[in-house]
């Protein structure tokens, strides 16, 4: 089966997009697929052969054209951010009808756009940080922000991941530069109380056929929180499984596998929690977990005793019809 592994994108988890990809590639199964390196930028889509040479895809099909005309069997979507985690290459895949391995393109929209989420998810009784809004142009009422959230608190970009646009803020006076460096990434800035407590993220999964949750991992920053530098650059320990008391796992657990049925996910998503006493906080759910030599979910396969081959075929598997 021809298996186009679309990477890059427009954000600025481009290269954290072309990491997840060129594993995929890297561990796919050649006995039963042939995967093809479709880069999707701004610029640019096109396929990028062994040799490096590129070729145009024809976006009206979504083939390309090399010595022969190819089309796809299925899309494994390897992109983070813009288009491929916001619910638009979902729904051109949708429209031009090549199954892909991620969640459909309602799902991904909703979930990357964090407040929006969270507020769906919030009647359910799910626990939340307490959050102030603010779009591009919006006057900073800095004593309002501060007076809902409290200090410190972070301010995140609404729609981004892998920590771009986000900082911490401990003064009053520093919100104007964190909202700042927010809108850099997003015109929508999320502004959430900090939540004193340890962090965890859950893998969940569709693995043949079932719904399952992957052994849970303990984030220890060495860096003020789980930046950038601390998810890909070696500042944090990424424990799996968590050292979290079974009360705690057993709630977290729950939680994160009622979020994947209630808003019916497909393929692999990774939420992120804080434990206030034994409870889980939600942060967020990245329905395109990143697929790195540093990301969390395949140190959470692997630790399920699940290979990347036997991951990468299972998501291919589960999004052929
Ligand atoms: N946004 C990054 C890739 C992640 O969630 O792993
Ligand atoms: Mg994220």
């Amino acid at each position: 089966k021809n298996i186009a592994i679309v990477m890059g994108g427009y954000s600025s988890e481009y290269d954290i997009s072309i990491k997840s990809g060129n594993v995929v590639y890297q561990h796919l199964d050649r006995e039963v697929y042939h995967p093809y390196r479709i880069i999707i930028s701004k610029e640019k889509w096109f396929f990028l052969d062994e040799n490096g040479k590129e070729f145009p895809v024809d976006r009206s099909d979504f083939s390309i054209q090399a010595t022969e005309k190819i089309q796809f069997d299925c899309v494994f979507n390897a992109i983070h951010g813009t288009p491929g985690e916001d619910g638009l290459l979902q729904a051109y895949f949708e429209l031009v009808g090549v199954p892909q391995t991620s969640c459909n393109h309602y799902q991904a929209a909703l979930s990357f756009n964090k407040r929006d989420l969270l507020s769906v998810l919030k009647p359910h009784g799910i626990p939340c940080a307490t959050s102030y809004f603010l779009d591009k142009g919006q006057t900073i009422d800095e004593d309002g922000i501060v007076d809902k959230v409290g200090l410190p608190c972070f301010v995140k970009a609404n729609r981004a991941g892998s920590s771009y646009g986000i900082s911490k803020v401990y003064k009053k006076k520093e919100l104007k530069g964190a909202i700042e460096k927010a809108l850099t990434e997003d015109d929508q800035v999320l502004i959430e109380s900090f939540l004193d407590g340890v962090e965890v993220s859950v893998g969940v999964i569709t693995y043949q056929g079932q719904v399952k949750v992957l052994p849970i991992t303990e984030i220890v920053s060495e860096n003020d929180f789980f930046d950038f530098e601390a998810k890909y650059l070696g500042k944090s320990q990424e424990i799996t499984p968590a050292r979290i008391s079974s009360i705690k796992e057993a709630n977290v657990r729950k939680l994160a596998a009622f979020i994947y049925k209630v808003l019916g996910f497909k393929g692999y998503t990774r939420s992120e929690f804080i434990f206030i006493g034994d409870e889980p906080y939600l942060l967020e759910v990245n329905t395109i977990p990143g697929l790195t030599e540093e990301s969390i979910l395949p140190k959470q396969a692997k630790a399920a005793g699940i290979s990347l081959k036997e991951l990468f075929s299972s998501a291919i598997e589960e999004a052929l019809p």
